[in-house]
């Protein structure tokens, strides 16, 4: 053993002993086939009702040939977790169950709200982002429970979560939600898909089977014996802290479905490719490199009305696009999935070479049976917006000031997780919440519970309104990007501008959550509940 990585030596951080990280640039891109998720099987099946079983412990896996194994974190042992395939309406029932470590495998912060030194180390607590679902299941971040449910958080609710799946099909994710740790947790691996399919969609002829694939996206650091690299420290330092959380992190390399740059070897023919964003911080422009088009069938929350064509489209954290892809004729190509985000997005750098590479597809398997599948033409019916049903506007800043150490501090209407709740509209009602960012970045403004439409985007006088609280436009509204046409679950506001959505609330009532989705600033303060006030109460 080195001498010098006596515990009295290695203090929290580890430096003395920390392995010389590896540069992404070392690994080699598309040396690995992309893994095909497996699909979950049910725990058991009783009166119309199904019941699944996961559990989340840590092993090793082999994210790319010319690393050594990797620790991470996942469900029944696999990062991603296996795919949860659930239809309209069926009563799902699950039973997440902590088989992880008492100590975790990254820096936690124990200045960050939640993860005071009074409470474990490693907590989790599942959400189905996306899901139509009543409070005691949604995976509140302070209804954390421990190894075996040991120890559970002030907001512990139950060991069985239900999911009615209220809502059409679409393509969902479940990923960890403990207060204070997300960002860690989900680095550490816990995420998998949720799919919720529907009769609507299986008319649909899509590509399906084999030729419908869900692409999980981040993007992550390695040491060079093959562990994690996350960042214990910002840069410079914090003084006087041995962990301190960072204001955002990327990773130097792209991982699909847990392996560094994969390749899939394709059929020429069409896929249905189910994007997810589910990187910390790090947003994606997605384009083929073959200049070819991707036909859009679904936004975050469900089908878009009809299709459309796209040389390219933007992924913030948590959002989804289902895309067909189409390799016929195109036999012997190798195609690259780019990215061309900055990062941070939207003024940082650009991606480098390796960031700027996510995949690759080659067009060489024979084709095994006839392409039947189809690029519908209409596929849902979206309303068109109107205002009349809305009963109340709602104006939010998002914002940033400095916490004692001299750290960014990224906070919702200037309120921290800990202020009593502000937003509680009415079930059954609709609402306008309007984003008023003056930060430099563009944030993942998530909502639970529900489905929401993007109204809009205009540019304001920032300055003019932190000192004069006045809101004074300097531009026309915009439309929603094409990718954003139709139902949506999470919405990129953008520095300088106001961007407005329209939900209605409900079907349930009760304590929900709302946050930025870059993983870093949800856990340090840029998240808040909300409260849905059953309609009964105004009877
Ligand atoms: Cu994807 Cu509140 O979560
Ligand atoms: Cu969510
Ligand atoms: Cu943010």
């Amino acid at each position: 053993m080195d001498p010098w990585c006596q515990d009295s030596l290695c203090n929290g951080g580890g430096f003395c002993c920390a392995p010389e990280r590896a540069t992404g640039s070392k690994l080699r891109k598309f040396a690995d086939p992309l893994p095909v998720l497996p699909v979950k099987k049910p725990w058991f099946k009783e009166d119309g009702k199904t019941y699944y079983h996961l559990t989340m412990n840590q092993f090793k896996q082999r994210l790319h040939s010319d690393l050594p194994d990797t620790t991470v974190w996942g469900y029944d042992g696999m990062y991603p977790g296996p795919t949860v395939k659930v239809h309209t309406n069926e009563q799902v029932y699950v039973k997440w169950n902590n088989c992880l470590p008492d100590t975790h495998l990254l820096p936690v912060d124990q200045t960050v709200h939640g993860a005071y030194p009074d409470v474990p180390e490693v907590r989790t607590v599942t959400h189905i982002h996306g899901a139509c679902v009543r409070p005691e299941s949604d995976g509140y971040p302070e209804a954390w429970f421990t190894k075996n449910f040991d120890r559970t958080g002030p907001y512990f609710t139950r060991k069985m979560y239900h999911y009615e799946n209220c809502q059409q099909a679409s393509t969902l994710w479940y990923h960890d939600h403990a207060l204070g740790i997300t960002r860690l947790n989900v680095y550490a691996g816990l995420a998998g898909f949720y799919l919720i399919s529907d009769e609507n969609e299986k008319a649909l002829h899509l590509p399906e089977g084999e030729f419908d694939i869900p692409l999980l996206i981040q993007d992550r650091s390695f040491n060079a014996d093959g562990s994690l690299y996350y960042p214990s420290q910002t840069d410079p330092p914090v003084p006087g802290l041995e962990t301190s959380i960072v204001a955002m992190f990327f990773g130097d390399t792209i991982l699909v479905n847990g392996k560094v740059w994969p390749y899939l070897e394709v059929e020429p023919r069409r896929y249905r490719l189910r994007l997810l964003n589910g990187s910390n911080s790090r947003f994606y422009m997605l384009f083929l490199d073959s200049g070819q088009q991707m036909f859009q069938i679904a936004t975050d929350s469900g089908l878009r009305a009809v299709p459309a064509a796209l040389k390219q489209m933007t992924l913030a954290p948590a959002e989804r696009a289902e895309v067909i892809v189409d390799f016929t004729n195109m036999n012997g190509r190798e195609i690259v999935l780019k990215n061309a985000a900055p990062a941070p997005y939207p003024d940082g750098p650009k991606p480098d070479q390796d960031t700027a590479a996510v995949m690759q597809f080659r067009v060489k398997k024979r084709i095994t049976r006839i392409d039947t599948s189809r690029i519908p033409e209409v596929m849902n019916h979206i309303p068109p917006l109107s205002f009349k049903d809305v009963t109340r506007v709602r104006k939010l800043t998002l914002n940033s000031v400095t916490d004692q150490f001299g750290r960014d501090l990224m906070l919702l209407d200037n309120r921290t997780w800990d202020d009593p709740v502000t937003e509680n509209p009415v079930a059954g009602t609709t609402e306008i919440w309007t984003f008023i960012n003056v930060t430099m970045h563009t944030h993942p403004i998530h909502l639970h519970l529900v489905d929401f439409q993007i109204l809009d985007r205009q540019p304001f006088d920032v300055s003019r309104f932190t000192e004069k609280k006045e809101l004074r436009f300097t531009g026309s509204p915009r439309h929603p990007d094409t990718e954003e046409e139709g139902w949506k679950d999470t919405v990129r506001a953008d520095p300088g501008e106001v961007t407005r959505i329209k939900a209605r609330f409900g079907p349930f009532s009760g304590l929900y959550v709302w946050h930025c989705h870059i993983l870093e600033h949800e856990d340090y303060e840029m998240m808040r509940p909300f409260y849905v006030l059953s309609s009964q109460t105004f009877l």
